[in-house]
């Protein structure tokens, strides 16, 4: 369901919300179940519309799916002989780019749509290629598709950085098309976010050799085959920085359970900075951890850079933008992986805020109120910015094109009301 949404500012928030499972994890997992026609077991899959494009794909490819309502996901390869990922399934996800690695290693063919740019930025895949290339592939591009072939792929030595640095999904194509591989593979360069960790303890559960994950350096010796494995996936960082900043802006106070802090030591030292307490209260049985946010009424300006995980997230940039629209003095904050994701600002701007924009870095000039008006959705973490703005502005916000926030935020309306925001769903047909 799509539509908009309409937000009443001015409430603070208070409870408690639990963090979903990652979707930036649940993806590549669930595609690296194409590795194996044993059957795999995914917990903790939320529920977005980008899991269900994903799970499309897998269909397409000969997967048989049952997603089940407490989360769990089963899928179960009946059928080898697709190779293609079409335009109209890959357009919609970038993250399906991700299948190119499962289906060579396994189907030595693959033939997958060129996902193209996005919204925000370039996003190229040469890193994905290269690696294949490296791997031993045969790749062309004809008519929009990537087609990649290979007898059998060898292990290789692979640097795997451009000139944004390292790749997550690329990192995670290459782990993925290497555990397969003939002899050892190591990337150097390797991207180290939670979730390409993830990724390796799932591959390692189905019988990969993989050491190194989480570093930037991850060696992977090539085995015959992979059998079906069971894994649960790693809470959602960047929802629970999303939750921790809405919590800020409304000077709030939250508690959000089942997230993982160590995740998220960039994010909670800018809260510190600009003002905000962070605690961790307790440790579920699971190894989880129960975090509490308690907001105050004006924070102080920051510099923030987005950078590569342990570095602070480009998809919680937004996000922290609309907090410190608000903050008393001038904030810069500049963009290193994505140099053209600010299409929150103009939106920000209508709301009263006062942010400039040179290349890559804003320098935002703290006011001391944002007033409610109707903004438009651009992308992911962009609408969720403009929720987040919301909250606080004065008088109603009314966030259109709301599709882009079910993408990748589970419940997200509904997790927010019960922690007292005023906010509510429209339709599209009545909106
Ligand atoms: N890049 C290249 N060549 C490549 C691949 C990437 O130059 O072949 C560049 C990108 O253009 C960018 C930088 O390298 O400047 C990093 O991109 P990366 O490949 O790491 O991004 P990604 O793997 O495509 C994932 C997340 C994004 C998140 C980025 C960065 C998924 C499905 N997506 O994308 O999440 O922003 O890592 O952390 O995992 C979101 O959830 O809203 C989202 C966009």
């Amino acid at each position: 369901m799509s539509g908009s949404m309409v937000i009443d500012g001015g409430h603070r928030l208070y409870g408690e919300v639990s963090v979903s499972g990652a979707k930036n994890a649940a993806l590549p997992i669930l595609v690296a179940t194409l590795l194996t026609q044993e059957e795999c077991v995914i917990e903790h899959v939320p529920f977005l519309s980008d899991i269900s494009g994903i799970l499309e794909i897998l269909r397409c490819l000969g997967a048989n799916v049952v997603q089940h309502e407490d989360g769990t996901v089963v899928t179960k390869v009946v059928d080898e002989t697709a190779c293609t990922a079409p335009y109209e399934l890959v357009n919609k996800m970038r993250a399906s780019i991700g299948v190119l690695g499962p289906l060579l290693a396994k189907r030595k063919h693959a033939k997958v749509s060129f996902p193209g740019g996005c919204v925000i930025g370039l996003r190229p895949i040469d890193l994905h290629l290269k690696g294949m290339a490296a791997l031993g592939a045969e790749i062309e591009i004809e008519h929009g598709y990537i087609l990649a072939k290979t007898n059998h792929l060898k292990g290789a030595e692979i640097f795997l950085g451009g000139a944004f640095g390292s790749t997550v999904l690329g990192t995670a194509n290459v782990m993925m098309a290497a555990t397969l591989a003939q002899g050892t593979t190591v990337i150097e360069n390797a991207a180290c976010e939670p979730e390409v960790q993830d990724l390796a303890n799932f591959l390692i559960n189905m019988g990969a050799k993989i050491q190194g994950a989480g570093s930037h350096c991850i060696i992977i010796e090539g085995v015959k085959e992979l059998h079906g494995a069971r894994h649960r996936i790693i809470p959602d960082r960047i929802e629970a920085g999303t939750f921790m900043a809405a919590a800020a802006i409304t000077d709030g106070d939250i508690t959000i359970k089942d997230a993982k802090l160590e995740h998220l030591m960039g994010v909670v030292d800018k809260l510190r900075e600009i003002g905000v307490r962070v605690d961790k209260v307790s440790e579920n049985k699971d190894g989880l951890d129960n975090i509490r946010i308690r907001g105050t009424k004006s924070y102080k300006p920051c510099v923030l850079t987005t950078l590569p995980y342990p570095g602070f997230p480009t998809d919680l940039q937004a996000q922290f933008v609309s907090i410190l629209c608000l903050a008393s003095g001038i904030s810069n904050v500049t963009e290193k992986i994505y140099p053209d994701r600010f299409m929150h600002v103009a939106e920000l701007s209508r709301m009263g805020a006062k942010i400039s924009k040179e290349g890559p870095t804003l320098m935002i000039e703290g006011v001391n109120h944002l007033s409610g008006a109707p903004v438009m959705a651009s992308d992911l973490r962009a609408s969720a910015a403009l929720v987040i703005a919301g909250l606080v502005g004065r008088g109603e916000t009314t966030v259109s094109h709301i599709y882009h926030l079910d993408r990748g935020y589970e419940k997200l309306d509904e997790k927010l009301q019960k922690l007292g925001a005023k906010i509510r769903r429209i339709p599209s047909s009545i909106s």
